[in-house]
């Protein structure tokens, strides 16, 4: 299944399948900017900025030498002997869980705070569901002298305790959100809410694919690195090939996006996004508008947003961002779900067999690998690359807590 390595970039950024989309933010039907008034000329300030930051050299050089020298780039990709033997296919790990800050989220938001100062603004604020992205946020605000506000579901402040502690210690201010479900939809509420506000000094420093054009396209070019020092480094283990299968669990689906994007154009490599069960946009949802933008959404036939369910609060979202329901829609990425026990069941495997213990999020990716393995899916003896998004210190009081408590079975 291995595709030859073409170069991806000898095409055009509008023939490219993850390329551009271009003034309207489009991604075939997904996509667009579906914001107030009020906030329209912030995200095309913000689209221009990022337009000319992009194709700067010395943003690029800046943002580069950051995420080598600060965020700990590139990650390196480690082959799971032990995994790999037992399941009867290559397994290898994108390590996203050794940056700084314990996940991928950082790559986006440094690039993000670069360019907050770049625009002048000394505040960011940010909506956080594990608490990595909020983190991430703080760490970069920190870095950078700037003000920082996070705001987080009082849900899941409870659920990632330490996270909230370690934002206050970066010095952001946690804003607990109690409305709806108390979750990463309602915290993105919140930030929105308090852009509109706030716009002329803050940048909101959005966490994943999701919302108003630009931030889809921005964080997904900004979370890039992965795929494309993953693509790299993948051929240097595979002998110059690709890996069969490339997969990534997907909330807003940043990580998973910037994954795709170093393989989607010219390889063969199927791509596999893994959602909660419980937040699964792209099996349960239909098209429609939250937060921005078109994409899959849960919701019921009024269109009222339907509560997302998941032990992993990083993936407890009712929507996806709008290039993965573009990818599905012309067949170039496909999307599966892993329920909480075999989460579960996964985050302790992985510990066990690599000595690696990866974020609950994370773990819906290998739980999907170890229930496919040796099947049509993945046979025996193809090789899988899994974008290991992020470290589990903040989910092993939680994951204790499951097992303590009964709800599913040690392994
Ligand atoms: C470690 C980790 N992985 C994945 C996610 C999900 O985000 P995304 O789908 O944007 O990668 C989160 C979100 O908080 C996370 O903390």
């Amino acid at each position: 299944m291995s595709g030859p390595h073409s170069g991806p970039r000898s095409l055009s950024e509008s023939e490219l399948i993850m390329g551009d989309p271009g003034p309207t933010g489009r991604f075939g039907e997904f996509g667009g900017r579906f914001v107030p008034e009020s906030l329209v000329p912030a995200c095309m300030e913000l689209e221009a900025s990022f337009r000319r930051a992009w194709i700067d050299p010395a943003f690029r050089r800046e943002l580069d030498h950051l995420l080598h020298s600060y965020g700990g780039r590139p990650t390196p990709v480690t082959e799971c002997l032990r995994l790999s033997e037992e399941l009867g296919v290559r397994v290898l790990l994108k390590r996203e869980d050794l940056a700084h800050t314990g996940s991928h989220k950082i790559n986006n938001v440094v690039g993000q705070a670069l360019l907050a100062r770049r625009m002048g603004k000394k505040r960011l604020i940010a909506e956080t569901g594990a608490g990595q992205h909020g983190v991430a946020t703080a760490t970069a605000a920190a870095l950078f002298g700037m003000e920082c506000v996070v705001y987080m579901g009082a849900v899941d402040m409870e659920r990632q305790a330490l996270n909230v502690f370690r934002m206050e210690l970066l010095g952001a201010e946690v804003r607990s959100v109690e409305s709806g479900s108390r979750t990463l939809k309602d915290a993105v509420n919140e930030a929105l809410r308090d852009w509109v506000a706030s716009v002329d000094t803050t940048h909101y420093c959005l966490g994943s694919v999701m919302g108003p054009h630009p931030y889809p396209w921005m964080v997904r070019e900004l979370q890039r690195v992965v795929g494309d020092e993953s693509r790299a480094q993948c051929r240097e283990i595979l002998d110059g090939k690709d890996p069969d299968v490339v997969v990534a669990c997907a909330g807003g689906g940043s990580n998973a996006a910037g994954t795709f994007a170093g393989f989607a154009d010219g390889t063969s490599s199927v791509l596999v996004g893994v959602e909660a069960a419980g937040g699964a946009a792209m099996h349960n949802g239909i098209p429609g508008v939250l937060h921005g933008m078109r994409s899959a959404l849960m919701q019921d036939e009024s269109g009222q947003i339907l509560e997302a369910e998941s032990i992993s609060a990083g993936l407890d979202y009712p929507g996806i961002g709008p290039e993965h329901a573009h990818l599905a829609a012309i067949g170039r990425a496909r999307y599966e779900t892993a329920g909480d026990t075999e989460v579960v069941e996964a985050f302790q495997r992985l510990s066990k067999t690599e000595g690696i213990i990866p974020a609950l999020e994370s773990a819906h990716a290998v739980a999907w690998v170890i229930r496919v393995a040796g099947t049509e899916v993945l046979p025996t003896g193809s090789t899988v690359l899994i974008t290991l998004s992020g470290r589990g210190d903040k989910d092993v009081a939680q994951v204790r807590d499951i097992l303590r408590r009964g709800e599913t079975t040690p392994r």
